[in-house]
């Protein structure tokens, strides 16, 4: 049996990345997944690795309408919804706030964060009524820049704290209905983009694995699969009956970076 047999969740982002890794995780646990996506080819993936425990929904997360037909999609195929996972996002890539003219600031802000906060919101907003109905939960994908700073630009770290206050507002208003969490990760293997046009993908920055693995005691770069378990715990209704309002940070240790025993290690090794 697994932990999630019975169960019926909506990934938004889910064709790669965290959110992939995801979406297989529950499935492999027994659940059945809608998952928004952007591509066709994405789309099709996931049919062919997962059949009829997935049904892929295309559309923006940005846009009202398409949160709501991805929720109308798992009702209609599942029968309800017990678990959103708000997952989507953009990065900035560390962009210089100085680098950013005035004139540019208030379009790249509505970019960023139509879809790194108003996504989120657009698809817990679609999610509410099937998410009562389920006694169901909300697990966002936050970030290790949701608590610090220096991870990305100003843009993309002020968007993930602003999901702090999100998963906190919403626990206190959706309960005891749904429960509300997050898992946070770090660094993360994975081609995290940027806005439209922009080509670049986040483990191609030079020096990126080296960097993070750097910067945390545990001292890897993680991949998608490394955080799949905790949405896994999070959406158990079981595991998670008395969790409302967590945010659980998957990323190798930041906050007490210094690296302890690790980084002693590698002084005597230079020695
Ligand atoms: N990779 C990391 O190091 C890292 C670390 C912490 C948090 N995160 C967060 O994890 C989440 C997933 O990112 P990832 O690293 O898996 O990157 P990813 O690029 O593999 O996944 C992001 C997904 O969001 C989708 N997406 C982007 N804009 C969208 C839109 N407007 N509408 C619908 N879908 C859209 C992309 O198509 C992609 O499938 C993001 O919220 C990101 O901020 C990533």
């Amino acid at each position: 049996m697994g932990r999630l047999e019975g169960y019926a969740a909506l990934v938004t982002g889910g064709g790669k990345g965290i959110g992939r890794a995801v979406v297989d995780r529950f499935v492999a646990e027994g659940a059945d997944v809608g998952v928004l996506v952007r591509s066709e080819s994405d789309a099709k993936k996931l049919i062919d690795q997962h059949g009829r425990s997935v049904v892929p929904i295309l559309g923006d997360v940005r846009n009202w309408k398409d949160n709501q037909r991805a929720v109308k999609a798992v009702i209609d195929r599942f029968g309800k919804l017990d678990t959103l996972i708000p997952n989507a996002g953009i990065y900035d890539f560390s962009d210089k706030f100085e680098d950013i003219s005035g004139v540019d600031l208030t379009e790249k802000y509505r970019q960023f964060f139509d879809v790194n906060v108003l996504g989120y919101l657009l698809a817990a907003r679609a999610g509410l009524e099937a998410l009562k109905e389920s006694q169901g939960s909300i697990i966002f994908t936050l970030s290790s820049s949701s608590f610090f700073a220096g991870g990305g630009g100003t843009l993309y770290v002020s968007s993930k704290h602003a999901l702090i206050g999100t998963v906190k507002q919403l626990a206190f208003e959706l309960a005891p209905e749904i429960r509300v969490n997050a898992v946070a990760p770090g660094g993360t293997r994975t081609g995290l983009g940027g806005l439209p046009g922009d080509k670049r993908e986040l483990t191609e920055i030079a020096g990126f694995e080296a960097m993070v693995s750097k910067a945390i005691p545990l001292g890897f770069l993680s991949e998608p699969e490394d955080h799949a378990g905790l949405y896994v715990t999070l959406a158990n209704k079981q595991d998670s009956r008395f969790v409302t309002s967590e945010i659980i940070r998957s990323d190798g240790g930041i906050e007490v970076r210094g690296g302890g025993r690790r980084n002693k290690q590698e002084k005597k090794e230079k020695k």
